[in-house]
Parts: C-alpha cells; sequence; structure tokens
C-alpha cells in the first residue's frame, strides 16, 4: 500500500550524485507572490540556498494572496518577450503555459534524481506535460483549515474545535456572545472561494467536491447539496466582522493571533505566519482539519519559461534540483506552514499540524478523498475559476439567495466552457 514517508531511499543517493555534476552556478529571476511574514521568510530560505550554491537571485515579488496579480504580471512579461526565468505556478496553469510552447523542461535532472519515485503520483501528474516535468514542486499545502485562538475559546466557554458544521455555527455563536469577532476573514475573490470550497467539502463530502468543482458535473452543480453549501457559507458571512472588505489574508491571520477572533478558515500558509511571529501550535494557536472528511490539495511548484543564455539555463537546472534537494525541501516547508512535496523526508522537525496535515494525507490518498484545490487553482481552467470566484464574491457581498447563486453559478460554468 501506498505510505507517503516510506520509500526507498535509492532515490536520495541518485539525488546527490546528481547535485555533484551540477555547477554551481546559474542566474534566475524568480517571479512569485511570497511577501507576507511567513511567505517572506520561506522564500528567503530558498534564494539564501540559490545563492550558497553560486548563483545569482534577482527577486521579482507581486504582492497579492493567491497569486492572481503575479498571474497578471507573468502574462504582460510572456507577452513583452521577456518571461523571468522561474516562475510560481501550479496546478492546469502549468499544463496552459506548457501547451503554448512557453516552458522549458527539467527532464534531464528529474530522470537523473528519480523525482518519479519521490512524489506522490498524483502531484507528479500534475508536474508533468505531455509527460516530461516542466514544473518542481516545492510543498503540499492543505486547504481545509481551521485556526483558533484558544483563549477566545475559552472566554467563550467553547471547549473544543468544530468537527461539523453546526458546532462551527454553535461555537461562533458562542464567540460573539462573549464580545469577540467569530471569524477572520478578508474579502478577496480568492479568499471567498478558499472558505467557499471548504464549505462544499464539509458539506457535500469528497466526492461531491470533485463532481461539482473538479468536473464541472452540472447535476452537482444544481443541485441541493450545492445550495445547502451557499447557505452554510452565508452563515459564515454573519460571523465576520464590518471591515473584511479587501482585507489581506495575514491581517486576518493577525486578528486570531491577537484574539480580536476566534478563528481563520485557511490553508496552512497561515500557520508560516503564526510560526514567523513565534507563536507555537497547540498552545498559542490550534489547527483542526475543517469538518469532513478529505483533503483539499494545493501544491507550490515552479516553472521555467524559455529563456536565452548559458547562465540563465544553468540558473533553471540548478533551482530545480535545488527546489527537489531533501535538505532544502525540510528547511523551506518548515518556515512556510506546508509539507515536503517528496515523499522521503522525515517529518521529526515538523509540528502536531504538519504530522496530522500527513497523515490526512496519507488517509486520503489511501481512501480517495484527496480532492485538488479549485481557488488555489489546482483543479480547472483560470477561466472556470474566474467565474467561480465571480459568483462567490458576489454572493459574499450581497443578500443573493442560496438558491440563485447555485443557478447563476451553474450557468457561468458552462458559459465559461463554451
Ligand atoms: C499559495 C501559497 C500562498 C497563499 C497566499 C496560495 O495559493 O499556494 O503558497 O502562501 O496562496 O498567498
Amino acid at each position: 500500500m501506498y505510505r507517503f514517508n516510506r520509500i526507498i531511499a535509492a532515490t536520495a543517493l541518485a539525488g546527490t550524485a546528481w547535485c555533484g555534476a551540477v555547477q554551481a552556478q546559474g542566474t534566475v529571476e524568480v517571479l512569485h507572490w511570497w511577501t507576507s511574514g511567513g511567505e517572506a521568510k520561506a522564500v528567503g530560505e530558498l534564494k539564501n540556498a540559490f545563492e550558497e550554491r553560486g548563483g545569482e537571485w534577482i527577486d521579482s515579488p507581486i504582492a497579492g494572496g493567491g497569486g492572481d496579480a503575479a498571474m497578471t504580471a507573468l502574462r504582460a512579461r510572456v507577452v513583452s518577450g521577456k518571461p523571468p526565468t522561474a516562475v510560481q505556478l501550479k496546478g492546469p496553469g502549468i499544463q496552459e503555459w506548457a501547451e503554448q510552447g512557453a516552458l522549458n523542461d527539467v527532464e534531464t535532472v528529474a530522470g537523473e534524481e528519480n523525482w518519479d519515485q519521490v512524489l506522490p503520483p498524483a502531484l507528479a501528474g500534475i508536474m508533468k506535460y505531455e509527460g516530461d516535468y516542466v514544473a518542481a514542486p516545492v510543498n503540499i499545502h492543505r486547504v481545509d483549515w481551521i485556526w483558533a485562538n484558544p483563549d477566545v475559546l475559552e472566554e467563550a466557554g467553547v471547549d473544543a474545535m468544530p468537527t461539523t458544521w453546526a458546532e462551527f455555527n454553535a461555537a461562533a455563536d458562542k464567540v460573539e456572545a462573549a464580545g469577540k469577532i467569530a471569524l477572520a476573514h478578508g474579502g478577496q475573490p480568492w479568499q471567498d472561494a478558499t472558505i467557499f470550497e471548504v464549505v462544499v467539502l464539509g458539506v457535500g463530502g469528497p466526492e461531491f467536491f470533485r463532481d461539482a468543482l473538479v468536473d464541472l458535473d452540472q447535476e452537482a452543480l444544481t443541485s441541493d447539496t450545492m445550495v445547502a453549501s451557499f447557505e452554510q457559507l452565508r452563515k459564515l458571512r454573519g460571523y465576520v466582522d464590518p471591515n473584511f472588505s479587501g482585507r489581506d489574508w495575514n491581517l486576518a491571520t493577525a486578528m486570531v493571533m491577537r484574539g480580536d477572533a476566534a478563528f481563520q478558515i485557511m490553508g496552512d500558509w497561515a500557520k508560516g505566519e503564526f510560526l514567523a511571529a513565534g507563536k507555537v501550535p497547540g498552545e498559542d494557536f490550534l489547527c483542526a482539519a475543517a469538518p469532513g472528511d478529505g483533503f483539499v490539495l494545493n501544491s507550490d511548484s515552479f516553472t521555467f519559461f524559455k529563456v536565452s543564455g548559458e547562465e540563465r539555463l544553468q540558473g533553471q537546472q540548478v533551482l530545480a534540483s535545488l527546489i527537489m534537494s531533501p535538505g532544502f525541501q525540510e528547511t523551506f516547508n518548515l518556515a512556510k506552514g506546508s509539507i515536503p512535496a517528496r515523499t522521503d523526508v522525515a517529518l521529526d522537525k515538523f509540528d502536531m499540524c504538519a504530522k496530522r496535515s500527513h497523515d490526512d494525507l496519507v488517509a486520503a490518498i489511501e481512501g480517495d478523498t484527496l480532492v485538488p484545490s479549485m481557488a488555489h487553482e489546482m483543479a480547472v481552467p483560470r477561466s472556470v475559476r474566474g467565474e467561480f470566484l465571480d459568483l462567490v464574491t458576489e454572493f459574499f457581498n450581497s443578500d443573493m439567495s442560496a438558491e440563485d447563486a447555485t443557478q447563476s453559478l451553474a450557468e457561468a460554468v458552462t458559459r465559461a466552457q463554451q
């Protein structure tokens, strides 16, 4: 049976041999959107490691959680004929750029380092185009998490993290009654879509999630389960404070840290924020899987655009090898809040939330309850995701009924596919 962390050690040896052969040089200009406290710390680890190998790192950060601004900047760069050397990109976006012939592959590095044997097959498939690796994954993020401030919960008389949406609503009511904000949230389309997909998983289960948000099945999209999901999203809207509009996700995390709010529903990059602020899991903050079976997968990876010049081409190969090296995967993910993409990195230094993520991931792979994130570009083309984001945000910011939202969403998804 597939075991996420017990994969043959021989691959590590092959990796070492290849690393020795790579000249420690090259230049990379890296376009990414990691600008919050935890994110900047994590990408700093990548920069340092690359420079330690003798390379030159040119940083091109484009602020904006979820990466929408970065993707707009990327398009402009490619259109002007000056793509960055390496770009943080994911899911179907990798395939879309590869189809346009914009990407170099890193097949030589991947072959010599046996990436196939150290990556979960579900992830390896996303990194490949027509059988060749065109992206290198740095991590596995889980989207369906609830973060909480234990002191706020205690003051409100909430004695356990909620395991169903009904329990969540009851806990949130208690927090509000105690005079605190129940749900810290930032009103940006990708954040609205993040809590929407987490609710869909909890209300409908992984099979429904897959039918509706991945396969875009009209029956699922127009079902009563989708109506129920929007109804729960409406409940969540009621638990958010009036100043949520446009707020960045990390500022919402800070509200939980400070004890202004009880909960945040967000992927485990939020844990990177807690850790960067010196907070300890289980003491200063709590993590729990959001209600429902399954695991919403989000993985960050880097792609290598077609650039000219020996230095840059060399930089791409060195960066790909570095990203997949076991030592780097450990250091980076300790800061980022995620777990390594490689299956053979020991988790001894990782905290309880990371270990929970790993165990739940293994169970989800075995139980076929692993689902790719729609909100974080792992599931559907950008055009379709855009329709989801628009509709969910419109719902969140209006008094649209759950029935109307369900119908409009199904229509919008159909339009996007035509
Ligand atoms: C990325 C994370 C990032 C988060 C917030 C997600 O889509 O996968 O790496 O921290 O957005 O910016």
